[in-house]
């Protein structure tokens, strides 16, 4: 184990990043996780909470500074932050699109920026970064988050060949459905209420959509695969996690004919 390691977990008040900071302060590492609602240094059990707003370039600024001054280094990042919006595309207005893709899209930029240039000079570092089923299948009911991840999986995909002679080491996580917080901190398009030609397809698919979530695996395992990625001198780009049937539909998608997987994705959400 690199037990000097310096680990910053983005989102940790809650579900896979609160589990993951944890675990990893548990097995010795020096663990800084971030929130909006946190004072810088406060303790949560065994590690040290930061201030960040990961859509403020200068709240990330600021956060990613107060660990560097303290140690003088982030070996690894674990860009986890984010959340969730559904309604239809139609029903979506560009201010809704855009509030998500600042979170989940250019707030894991933003985090990157900041800590390559610590990493570089190092010449080490681990980058991991919170896809979705939905980075991989575009969903109904949840287009914009789907599209978050997509740019998630692109961005990580092109960064890990940018980097890997520096000798940065750069992961895409792509989870099921699973237990957190994220199915209550989900939010809806505004226009997705009465009147929304989608209304009733819309709350049949988030009516079994979230009782997936609430039956979803523990957060746990996302916390065994982050240790594992770290103590991998040459992980992989992918890693799924979950229950074993949403892994394969997802892997499922390489393999079959493009409609008619996307017929059988139409079937499950209807
Ligand atoms: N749960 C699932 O089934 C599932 C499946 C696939 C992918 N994911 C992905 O897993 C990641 C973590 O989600 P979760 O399931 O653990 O959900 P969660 O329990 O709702 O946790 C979300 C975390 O993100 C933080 N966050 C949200 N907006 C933020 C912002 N603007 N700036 C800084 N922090 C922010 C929250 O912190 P504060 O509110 O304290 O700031 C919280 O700690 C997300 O990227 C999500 O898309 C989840």
């Amino acid at each position: 184990m690199k037990d000097n390691f310096v680990v910053l977990v983005t989102g940790a008040s809650s579900g896979f990043g609160k589990e993951t900071a944890e675990y990893l302060s548990k097995k010795g590492y020096k663990v800084y996780g971030s929130s909006r609602k946190c004072i810088n240094g406060e303790k949560r059990g065994l590690f040290t909470m930061v201030n960040m707003d990961v859509t403020e370039e200068e709240s990330v600024k600021d956060a990613v500074n107060y660990i560097l001054n303290r140690e003088g280094k982030i070996d690894v990042l674990y860009n986890n932050a984010g959340m969730g919006i559904s309604g239809s595309i139609e029903d979506t207005t560009l201010e809704e699109a855009k509030q998500i893709f600042e979170t989940n899209f250019f707030g894991m930029m933003r985090v990157t920026r900041a800590v390559l240039p610590n990493m570089r000079r190092m010449g080490q570092g681990y980058i991991i970064n919170t896809s979705s089923i939905g980075g991989i299948i575009g969903l109904p009911f949840q287009g914009l988050y789907s599209a978050s991840k997509f740019a998630v999986e692109g961005f990580t995909e092109a960064l890990s060949k940018e980097v890997k002679g520096f000798g940065i080491k750069v992961c895409i996580i792509e989870p099921g459905d699973f237990k957190t917080g994220f199915t209550a901190n989900r939010r809806y398009v505004k226009n997705s209420g009465e009147g929304s030609a989608y209304r009733e397809a819309f709350i049949k698919n988030m009516n079994f959509v979230e009782c997936e979530e609430n039956n979803g695996c523990e957060p746990v395992e996302m916390a065994k695969v982050i240790y594992k990625i770290i103590n991998t001198k040459n992980p992989r780009l992918r890693y799924k996690i979950g229950f074993k049937s949403q892994k394969l539909a997802a892997s499922l998608k390489k393999f079959l004919p493009e409609r008619f997987y996307e017929d059988m994705v139409i079937r499950f959400y209807s």
